[in-house]
């Protein structure tokens, strides 16, 4: 661009003027593909929450990097974790027959998409975990993919066992057979649940997401973690309770941000609190 009339667009009031169109032009053409995802969505999905979608593979190859970083285990085995999960045809068959017979398939799509949860995956592959927890199972996604992952590691001489929570009576439709044999699920209130519980090697808080009872969460759990327990927030998109949590007690903080293929919802994450190398 001409120099003198680059100084009159961004030194003069005029020139500032007539480039507010422009300006417009080069930050809208960033959300314009979501909107049309999103109107393409709000008439092809059924889902009214808890979206379920894929990650970019870049984002995957993201994930297992943070993974390594996270259990020190190599990212080409963590990425094979993570190709393991997408290549599960039973897990896959397990998710499309529920959501194809079941009452909940009115705000389910018939589809096996586990986003983040892949991450959850790759934890408990890499760090063979004898408890699992998780708060808030709602439809059963992540506790299909952390007993699967629970089912593999046992086939490899690692036993361990899932525990869900969920205030709601009817959560879980996908949690069945054979999945189900990994673990349960305590209806009621999550912190209620929660002390009764102990020697958690992995903790995930996906329950009620108002930050004050995430942070109670991890305050109920404190003392119930074993030495070299990870926890996994499912709300660090939006709190920073895992981050002073884990600032509080001396923890590593990290947050890996997903990345949807091809929907509109711009990812939430996984927020990371472990004990690493001080
Ligand atoms: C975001 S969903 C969980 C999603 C699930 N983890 C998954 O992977 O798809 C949140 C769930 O938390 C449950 N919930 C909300 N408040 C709760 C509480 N105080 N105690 C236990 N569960 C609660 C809701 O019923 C809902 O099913």
């Amino acid at each position: 661009m001409n120099a003198n009339l680059k100084r009159f667009l961004v030194q003069t009031s005029a020139g500032r003027l007539l480039l507010v169109p422009v300006r417009m032009h080069s930050a809208l053409r960033y959300f314009q593909p979501s909107v049309g995802k999103a109107i393409r969505w709000s008439f092809v999905s059924r889902e009214i929450a808890n979206y379920t979608y894929d990650l970019t593979e870049t984002n995957l190859s993201y994930l297992a990097h943070t993974v390594s970083v996270v259990t020190g285990v190599n990212p080409v085995t963590v990425g094979c974790y993570l190709g393991e999960l997408m290549a599960d045809e039973s897990l896959k068959r397990h998710v499309l027959r529920l959501t194809a017979s079941s009452t909940m398939k009115h705000c389910s799509d018939p589809v096996f998409r586990v986003g983040r949860r892949a991450g959850w995956y790759a934890f408990v592959r890499t760090l063979k975990p004898r408890l699992v927890v998780e708060t808030g199972v709602e439809r059963g996604h992540g506790a299909l993919v952390l007993c699967s992952a629970l089912m593999k590691n046992k086939s490899e001489g690692y036993e361990g066992r899932y525990v869900g929570t969920d205030i709601d009576p009817n959560a879980g439709f996908l949690f069945t057979s054979p999945y189900r044999e990994c673990g349960e699920i305590l209806y009621g209130d999550s912190i209620e649940s929660l002390k009764n519980l102990n020697d958690i090697d992995l903790f995930i808080n996906d329950s009620d997401h108002s930050a004050d009872y995430e942070y109670n969460e991890y305050l109920t759990v404190t003392d119930k973690l074993t030495p070299s327990a990870v926890i996994l927030g499912d709300n660090a998109h939006v709190s920073d309770s895992l981050r002073r949590f884990s600032e509080k007690h001396g923890r590593h903080f990290l947050f890996f941000q997903e990345k949807p293929k091809q929907h509109w919802y711009p990812g939430a994450g996984i927020g990371i609190s472990y004990l690493g190398p001080s």
